[in-house]
Parts: structure tokens; sequence; C-alpha cells
């Protein structure tokens, strides 16, 4: 139990690439089994999941799970039937679990604090649970390029650990890309994230479908 509570402490220390790099090497073989079955009761990715699935318009619709790690999320996924999931992550020992998990599609190495290597407009569907939390992920630029990655009318279901939802700058950013007409916001909503320990905002933002003009000439 000692060694579980190090991890997370640990990976919410993190001050630099680096420093992720290390803690989920070591971590990724007993990341499930510490969060999920162990002292943890990580009750996000489920919910998460839960919501995300039912914004997509089929199965076969595109999914981005940014800072998938070991593949909570996709694996709840495509246990309702997706199919067409994509995994980023900066760990690649998180990730070449997430790729024996069976659930994804494609993974590929990427960096969320950076512009993320994808056409734009190629997914209906971005999640991202875990990775807003503490020495990991902030909203710039990621919340942006989710938008960009999106394609007209496609949401973003995120987890923001509630502590840093004002502090972390996320509630601004948020109001920016509403104000700016690029997404709108759908519903913030606190859930349990380590159940009985911490709560996170349930992000959802929908991409504004671009208004065609019809000149009458
Ligand atoms: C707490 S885990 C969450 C993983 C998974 N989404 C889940 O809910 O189990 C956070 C993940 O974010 C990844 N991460 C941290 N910083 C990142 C970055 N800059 N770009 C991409 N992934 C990052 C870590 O490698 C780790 O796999």
């Amino acid at each position: 139990m000692e060694t579980e509570r190090n991890f997370v402490a640990r990976a919410r220390a993190c001050r630099s690439h680096q420093d992720i790099q290390d803690v989920y090497a070591q971590w990724a073989d007993t990341y499930d089994s510490d969060l999920v079955n162990g002292a943890h009761d990580y009750v996000a990715p489920v919910i998460a999941a839960e919501t995300a699935y039912q914004l997509l318009s089929h199965n076969s619709g595109a999914v981005l799970d940014a800072g998938c790690g070991t593949g909570l999320v996709g694996a709840a996924l495509a246990k309702r039937g997706a199919t067409a999931i994509d995994g980023l992550d900066i760990s690649p020992h998180m990730l070449r679990i997430a790729e024996t998990s069976g659930a994804y599609h494609n993974v590929f190495l990427g960096d969320l604090t950076k512009e993320i290597a994808k056409p734009s407009q190629s997914y209906e569907l971005v999640t991202c649970v875990g990775t807003f939390t503490h020495g990991h992920v902030g909203p710039v630029p990621a919340l942006r390029q989710f938008s960009r990655l999106l394609k007209d009318g496609g949401h973003i279901v995120a987890t923001v650990l509630e502590e840093l939802w004002l502090p972390g700058g996320f509630q601004e950013e948020v109001g920016k890309l509403a104000a700016e007409g690029l997404m709108d916001v759908i519903s913030i909503e606190l859930h349990p994230y380590l159940k009985g320990q911490d709560r996170a905002h349930v992000l959802i933002l929908r991409k504004k479908r671009k208004r065609v003009s019809v000149s009458t000439l």
C-alpha cells in the first residue's frame, strides 16, 4: 500500500518530462493493479468513458485518447463497442501496455505540451483522463490542440483535478475557447476521481460547426 501511495505522490510531484518518464517507467507494470484494484479506487476512466461513448456517432467514429497511459479509458470504450481508438502518451512504457491491451487501433508517442503531429479534423472525440493533474499537463496548448484535431461537432471529454480548475488556468482557457467561438461548453461536473480521496471536473466541450455562407449572385 505504501508503494501505491508513493507512486501517486511521486507522479503528482513531477517537475519535468524526465521525472514523468522515470516515474511511469517504474510504475507501468503495476499501474492498473495499484489504481483500480489496490488501495485506490480510480473510477475516473470508467466515468469518463461512459460519458464519451454516448457522444460517438457510431462505433467506428475516430477517437484520440490523449495521455492514454496503460489504456484504461480505451479498454472501457472498446468494451462498449468503440473500434477506432488511437492512444497518445509521452511514456513508452505506458504505451507498450496500452498497445498489448488490444483496445487501440494505433498508439503513438506524443507530448501534450506541444503541437500534436496529426492533421486537423482527424477525430470525432478526444478523451483526456488523469492527465490534467499536478505535475503533468496544463490547459495550454493541449485544449486548443484537441479542438484543432476535432471534426466540426466533435467532442472533448476531459478530467481536471478539482483543485487545479481555477489555479491551473483551466477555467480561463475553456472561457477563451468559448469566447473565440471555437468550442461550446456542454457541461462541467464534479465527479469522484480517486474515490473517497479526491474529485475531478469532467469537462465536455463540443467543437462549433462552421457556418457556411451562401451568397446569391
Ligand atoms: C495518471 S496517468 C493517466 C493515464 C490514463 N489516461 C488513465 O486514466 O489511466 C497520466 C498519463 O499522462 C502521461 N503524460 C504526462 N505528461 C504528458 C505529456 N506532456 N504528454 C503526453 N502524455 C503525458 C503519463 O505518461 C501518464 O501515462
